[in-house]
């Protein structure tokens, strides 16, 4: 059932519009209250009217409407919703989701939201198999989308294949799934580090390394996903923040470890970062100038603190679960092994950042997952998958751990 639950319709402009009708009437059969938002394309599919009636609220459209700004804005129609349901998802409104537009009330809500966002694709087989909506799914789904279909089948427009919109009843059931089940994380907190540090020299100069951040938000978004409030503490990146977490963005190892510990008490921590050992020892008030015929200055370089070894101290606020992450370029496993010993986390995830593998920056990962049942190799597989992977591991073992609140 969906009691209660509070579903954001986008309907965008698709022959399959008119399956929406049937979708509303479904979820609200389950529970779900259903508020739509009608694209200008979808209202030459199914009208307003036909919308309102079956969902028996207002239906919006138009993002400079005084009225509608007024009373109901794109950021309080996502904040008052649970999920957002984009059915049917063009090929369109696939691709403004995927640029970031927001040159309608429907791609403002979908850029604005935090909220988790279901598409249910509907489009000519042709446009479906297309390079560029291949990407932008591709794209949407690292960012946390989750799709539904589309299914294989007869289409409007006389071609057979993948295209046509999930039923009503599959897109129901993804709902249900996506709202009440497998959030086995619900009521858990977790804290994920992410991203490099970067510890200054100078007022222009500082020491890093090529941590992308990618890794570290794939799992804060897993863990997300499953259901935990989850406090993201992310060195400087490239990457926008992924939606429905908490983000603290900082620069050093001792910010990092500030943020870390602000956090409060956690049931599980994932050190993904790529913090790093050490910072100038004297870091300079002003640019250091390069003198005529001087030579260049010595670095001397002072020890950072341990953010997963901190964490990992026993005591009643330590997280029921601490993760490391540990990045080698030889002897992997051994090295692995040590560390975790040395810093005192229950499991590391070991992974070879030798520039080959391309692990630093790239989409893929080969992972060992090292805990007291010993080594288990991953195969190489797409930095979201080992997110996804590790994730219900957690989500496995807190199962048989008391809440964080409890341990205070
Ligand atoms: O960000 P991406 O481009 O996606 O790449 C992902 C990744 C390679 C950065 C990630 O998978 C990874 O391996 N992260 C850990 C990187 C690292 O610093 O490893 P390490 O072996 O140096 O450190 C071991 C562990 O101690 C890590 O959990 C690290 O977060 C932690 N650490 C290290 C030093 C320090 N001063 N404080 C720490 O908490």
């Amino acid at each position: 059932m969906l009691n209660g639950k509070r579903i954001l319709l986008i309907v965008a402009g698709g022959i399959a519009a008119f399956k929406s009708l049937e979708l509303i009437r479904r979820l609200r059969e389950r529970g779900a209250s259903v508020r739509c938002v009608l694209t200008a394309s979808g209202a030459r599919f199914v009208t307003p009217l036909s919308l309102q009636a079956l969902s028996e609220d207002r239906v919006y459209s138009d993002m400079f409407s005084l009225t509608d700004e007024s009373e109901m804005g794109h950021i309080q129609l996502s904040r008052d919703a649970d999920l957002l349901v984009v059915a049917p998802a063009t090929a369109n409104i696939l691709a403004r989701m995927a640029a970031g537009l927001a040159d309608d009330l429907a791609a403002t809500v979908l850029l604005a939201t935090d909220k988790p966002v279901l598409a249910a694709p509907a489009m000519n087989v042709r446009m479906w198999t297309h390079a560029a909506t291949v990407a932008n799914v591709e794209t949407l789904k690292k960012r946390g989308v989750t799709f539904i279909g589309p299914n294989d089948g007869a289409m409007a427009c006389n071609e057979h294949g993948p295209g046509r919109m999930s039923e009503p009843e599959e897109i129901v059931a993804a709902i249900e799934a996506m709202l009440t089940q497998n959030r086995p994380l619900a009521g858990k907190r977790a804290l994920v580090t992410a991203g490099p540090t970067r510890e200054a020299i100078d007022p222009v100069r500082y020491i890093s390394n090529h941590s992308s951040g990618k890794q570290g938000q794939a799992i804060a978004s897993a863990l997300a996903r499953l259901g935990a409030d989850v406090t993201l503490v992310s060195g400087p990146v490239a990457l926008a923040d992924p939606p429905g977490l908490r983000v603290v963005h900082v620069e050093s190892a001792d910010q990092m470890l500030a943020a870390c510990l602000a956090a409060g008490a956690v049931d599980v921590a994932v050190c993904a970062a790529a913090v790093a050992d050490w910072k100038s020892g004297r870091p300079a008030a002003a640019k250091i100038k390069k003198k005529q015929g001087a030579a260049p200055p010595a670095l001397e370089l002072a020890p950072n603190p341990d953010i997963l070894a901190t964490l990992s101290k026993p005591g009643a606020k330590r997280p029921a679960l601490v993760v490391g992450f540990a990045a080698e370029t030889e002897n992997l496993v051994a090295n692995a092994l040590d560390k975790r010993k040395r810093k005192g986390c229950d499991w590391i995830v070991a992974n070879d950042v030798s520039p080959a593998t391309g692990t630093f920056g790239g989409e893929r990962n080969t992972v060992h997952l090292i805990s007291d049942k010993g080594v288990e190799d991953w195969p190489t597989m797409p930095k979201e998958e080992v997110a996804v992977r590790l994730a219900e591991r957690i989500a496995g073992h807190l199962g048989r751990t008391r809440p964080a609140a409890a341990a205070e």
